[in-house]
């Protein structure tokens, strides 16, 4: 959207939200997307032509109150979905794929870019799968995350091409400690690191050739879901060696600094240990399993650090780098060892400075907890993978009200946000009826996106989720107000998953948007009159690119004024509400 429209829409907005009490209108849906494609336009251009743009290629600025993802001079919510792991090494799988993606709202597919497939031969590269896939987003106006699938992709090197697979003197492997090697290149090599960099810088150069003004691409995650298994860390040589040496002292210090702000669960380790600040990895960690983590992760950050900062000095889009969490009671090895996990995000930081932030990908039911441990003031929040379907939705909601997500992305997402995943007792599979949930969601979403994004900065959304059997209700406050959300209705099985979204447009003005059946009411600290009322719930549709009003709901429909009741159905009709409170003695 050109900024002066999306000004005057957002003037246009506020005045009428503060002046009108029955005002329906919200700034139109970003359209600045399908302004600017033309998918003839030749690919290419110079780079020296494309670095004169730097100013204006996607990054995250601190935008109030609020991190965001800035792309061509907007904040910009990534409402996303990643491909199978296959599904993007064939154009002509992809073809039927695009406008499907489109019509379910995505704004941004994540998709793999293999080494092996722009490097099949040592030193000669071949983009032409690339820049097939810039087309195919280009012409459906979709932006892309790029995965890059270098040297591991859930700790294997299934990527990496066969020069590279096949020289395993060259190219080192990790070692069991019986001297065995795995089918994962050792992050101690050198020449694996240089290799993987040379081929990352060649691509992001490539990037910077033809995408450094069109901005198709919006991020680049760095290899995907790191890490050793299946022992707790790598036994070749070269890291037995390292690991008798003593910690480094980069991260000696790095962690002496940021001692009270580290990750609670690592400082307590660390001080369970002693505290100290120079010795080997043991003597200032301990002798346990967890400090064989850590060891891997400081390996596996300087490794990616390397990676990104000469990614970056070609292009500098922001980067990041994932994690695959950890299944309850697991030990290191059965966990990926030394990935980007939270009680590891403090030596990620130290190792990989390079990188904008650390990715959960959050497959397990207990969204806000494993969400909330990467939303930290030094990380934004950004999952790359997650459920989808209706699940999905739900948590969506969340991730953007609640911790100002900068995206938000179902794995899976060609089969409809319904990722078949063999994943016993983590996914439950009675959340994924609904294909579409996700889709409809991202609707509204996208619908409410220039509206989220100016008000987040200034503090005024937030959102409330209600997941598994344990939890009966949530609670949020905004500026005085208090929202007690619970399940309602004979069609919400206790341990359904609920949220709701609330933007605040006025002291006492709030839109509301909800994720299954639930009801809220609403309560106030605030001084002066100490009882709070619904002095209006009106239902609010975006039809034909304008909100319309639809039902004023004051009767039974608001239990005659006293809560709002949520329902599954509302994202599927596109139903938001706008509510409006006031005090009284
Ligand atoms: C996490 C990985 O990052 C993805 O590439 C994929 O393998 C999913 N797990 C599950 O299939």
């Amino acid at each position: 959207m050109h900024n002066q429209l999306r000004a005057r829409l957002l003037l246009f907005f506020f005045a009428t939200s503060v002046s009108l009490p029955c005002s329906p209108q919200l700034p139109l849906k970003d359209s600045r997307l399908s302004a600017e494609r033309s998918p003839s336009q030749s690919l290419s251009n110079s780079v020296p032509e494309q670095r004169a743009h730097t100013q204006s290629f996607p990054h995250l600025e601190k935008r109030g109150k609020a991190t965001q993802l800035v792309v061509d001079g907007q904040p910009f919510m990534i409402l996303g979905g990643e491909l199978h792991n296959s599904s993007s090494s064939s154009l002509e799988y992809m073809k039927p794929l695009w406008p499907r993606l489109a019509a379910m709202h995505l704004n941004t597919v994540i998709l793999p870019v293999a080494w092996e497939t722009i490097e099949p031969e040592e030193g000669k590269f071949d983009f032409t799968s690339v820049d097939g896939l810039l087309r195919g987003a280009r012409d459906n106006n979709l932006r892309l995350v790029i995965l890059w699938f270098g040297a591991w992709k859930n700790t294997y090197s299934s990527y990496a091409p066969a020069f590279v697979k096949k020289n395993t003197e060259r190219f080192p492997r990790v070692q069991t400690s019986d001297g065995r090697a795995t089918e994962r290149l050792s992050p101690f090599s050198q020449s694996v690191r240089d290799a993987d960099a040379k081929a990352f810088t060649n691509l992001m150069h490539h990037l910077l050739a033809v995408d450094g003004t069109r901005h198709t691409v919006l991020m680049v995650q760095v290899e995907n879901e790191v890490g050793v298994i299946p022992q707790s860390r790598d036994h070749s040589a070269i890291a037995e060696a390292a690991f008798s040496a003593p910690v480094p002292a980069k991260l000696m210090h790095f962690l002496d600094t940021h001692r009270t702000n580290l990750s609670p669960e690592f400082r307590a380790a660390w001080e369970a240990a002693g505290g100290k600040t120079a010795g080997t990895w043991q003597q200032v960690f301990g002798e346990t399993s967890l400090t064989d983590d850590l060891f891997m992760a400081w390996q596996y950050a300087t490794y990616v650090e390397h990676i990104t900062a000469a990614g970056k000095a070609e292009y500098p889009l922001p980067m990041y780098a994932n994690a695959a969490l950890i299944r309850p009671n697991y030990e290191p090895g059965q966990y990926n060892s030394g990935g980007p996990l939270p009680h590891s995000i403090d030596i990620w930081h130290a190792g990989a400075p390079s990188l904008d932030f650390l990715s959960p990908d959050i497959y397990f039911n207990e969204f806000a907890l494993w969400a909330g441990l990467y939303a930290r003031p030094d990380n934004p929040l950004f999952i790359p993978e997650a459920q989808g379907g209706t699940s999905g939705a739900g948590n969506a909601l969340y991730a953007f009200g609640h911790l100002s997500a900068l995206g938000f992305s179902a794995f899976g997402i060609d089969d409809e946000g319904n990722a078949p995943l063999d994943l016993v007792g983590v996914t439950n599979p009675a959340e994924h009826p609904d294909n579409n949930a996700l889709g409809y969601m991202y609707k509204t979403l996208s619908e409410l996106e220039p509206v989220i994004l100016e008000r987040e900065q200034a503090g005024k959304v937030t959102a409330a989720l209600i997941e598994g059997e344990a939890q009966r209700s949530a609670r949020i406050s905004i500026d005085g107000y208090t929202a007690s959300i619970a399940r309602a209705g004979s069609t919400s099985p206790s341990g359904a998953r609920v949220a709701a979204l609330f933007i605040q447009l006025s002291p006492d003005e709030f839109l509301v948007v909800g994720s299954g059946d639930a009801q809220v009411t609403f309560s106030s600290g605030r001084p002066g009159a100490p009882n709070t009322g619904i002095e209006s719930i009106d239902e609010e549709f975006f039809t034909n690119g304008a909100w319309v009003p639809g039902r004023r709901l004051n009767g039974d429909e608001s239990s005659q004024g006293q809560a709002l009741r949520l329902y599954s159905s509302d994202s599927t009709q596109g139903r938001i509400y706008r509510v409006r409170l006031y005090q009284y003695h």
